[in-house]
């Protein structure tokens, strides 16, 4: 399979559809591997042979040895969590060296974040979001509000001390006043942070500069995305979303990308659907077939471990990730979980007071106002673990695939049959 020089890896879905799977797969060819938003709440796995990795913060590109990989401008990046991942990767032998580069705009999550977040959470009772509890949410609003503490202030003792004290001013009156919590001591943090600044410097350096210095000599760059199409701020179940922007724009904010950058889109998409956390899920199974999907899929989380909500595949969700993302290439992964089902219903459109609605209808969905439309295929009932020849699929899971391929106008270039790099098809 040949791919054009730059290429961004998206999740089509509410994330968990196999990027880290498919960053490692397709990477070899490139240079560069970069994030460009999020932060420690993903969990990529990448397993070949009897390898097992699960990449948080680090791209999954850095697997491969002598891939440069670049934490973007667009993250959010808990140091803690950054060296934690550093030392187990090089436990099990990855090399880290000058290989890992941070952004220096990237914002930083301190203590403060994830205990609101944790709060917060904690305060909403069912109205929770469901987040990872990694203080995602709140780093983002500092950085919003324009107060974030960023890569580059760790190495400024001065500036560092400031914004650490002018931060626990404002959220410790409303740790403790507002929920009850521990305080932070700001002395505390900013010796702690300022060490972590110390052990990062030789990692932090201007990430757009390097990244288009990088384009301009001609290497070849793969933007990993983090979440999915669903969880953007912006485009996804709002308020049951992520606080970054996931799609394919922000690529452009969260790396100094021009857009004529981007040669290529693969959007990455499960065979069925899952979601962790609140919100929407109009698809999602309550019975003994998303249990099945659920076990058969493993489909635990790889950061919280949570059980992932598991449901039947929804083409307007997919079809709103191709419209946004302008996907070129489908990645269809866990086909071989769909093996054992009699029959495979898809949601195909929704109807939403008569109308049909091809793409994804948020606010109806939202105001519980919806249909969703099926149409039902019949199941293969045959083991498809490992197939890595196209020609090898049974009949019904080529229907399936091909169905899929003309409702979402992409093609399914490649398609995932189990959890190691090995077991994939790719076609031509
Ligand atoms: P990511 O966040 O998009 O990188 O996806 P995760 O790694 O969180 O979740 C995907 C899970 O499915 C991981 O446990 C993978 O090892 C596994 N996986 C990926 N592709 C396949 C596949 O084709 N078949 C099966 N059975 N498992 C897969
Ligand atoms: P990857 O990259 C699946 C979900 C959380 C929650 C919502 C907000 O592995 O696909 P946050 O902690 O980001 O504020 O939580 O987003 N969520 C994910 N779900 N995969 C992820 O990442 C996710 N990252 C966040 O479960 O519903
Ligand atoms: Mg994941």
């Amino acid at each position: 399979m040949k791919l054009r020089k730059n290429v961004a890896v998206i999740g089509a879905q509410w994330g968990d559809e196999g990027k880290g799977k498919l960053v490692d797969l397709l990477c070899e060819e490139f240079d560069v591997v970069a994030r460009y938003q999020g932060g420690h709440n993903a969990g990529h796995t990448v397993k070949f042979a009897d390898q097992h990795f699960a990449l948080r913060l680090i791209p999954s590109g850095i697997i491969h040895r002598d891939k440069l990989c670049l934490l973007g401008n667009g993250m959010v990046i808990d140091p803690e969590a950054l060296l934690d991942e550093i030392e187990r990767l090089r436990a099990a032998g990855i090399v880290i060296e000058e290989n890992l580069k941070i952004s220096d705009a990237a914002h930083v999550i301190l203590p403060y974040h994830r205990a609101l977040d944790l709060a917060r959470e904690e305060a909403a009772g069912l109205a929770r979001i469901g987040t990872t509890g990694r203080g995602i949410g709140p780093a983002y609003e500092s950085k919003v509000a324009r107060y974030g503490i960023r890569v580059a202030d760790l190495l400024d003792p001065e500036v560092l001390k400031h914004k650490i004290e002018f931060a626990c001013a404002e959220k410790n009156p409303v740790l403790q006043i507002v929920y009850g919590r521990e305080t932070f001591d700001p002395a505390q943090l900013y010796d702690a942070y300022l060490k972590y600044g110390e052990v990062l410097a030789e990692r932090i350096t201007n990430g757009t500069v390097l990244i288009n210095d990088q384009i301009r000599a001609g290497k070849r760059v793969m933007f990993e995305g983090a979440q999915g199409m669903m969880l953007d701020i912006d485009h996804g179940t709002y308020p049951f979303v992520t606080s970054s922007n996931t799609i394919v724009g922000g690529v452009c904010t969260g790396l100094g990308v021009a857009p004529k950058h981007i040669h290529e889109v693969i959007g990455v998409a499960k065979a069925y659907t899952t979601r962790v956390g609140g919100g929407a899920f109009p698809t999602e199974l309550n019975d003994e077939q998303g249990e099945h999907l659920r076990s058969r899929g493993n489909e635990f989380g790889t950061v919280t471990g949570r059980p992932r909500r598991c449901g039947w595949l929804d083409l307007p969700v997919v079809r709103t990730a191709a419209m946004l993302n302008g996907i070129d290439t489908i990645a269809l992964t866990k086909l071989d979980v769909l093996d054992e089902f009699e029959e495979i219903p898809v949601c195909v459109e929704y109807n939403v007071h008569g109308e049909k609605w091809k793409t994804f209808p948020a606010f109806a969905v939202a105001h519980d106002d919806y249909k969703p439309v099926y149409r039902t295929f019949k199941g293969w009932k045959q083991s498809t673990v490992g197939i890595t020849s196209f020609d090898d699929l049974p009949q019904a899971a080529k229907d399936y695939i091909k169905f899929i391929e003309d409702e979402t106008e992409a093609k399914a270039s490649i398609i995932s049959t189990g959890p190691r790099r090995e077991e994939t098809i790719v076609r031509d």
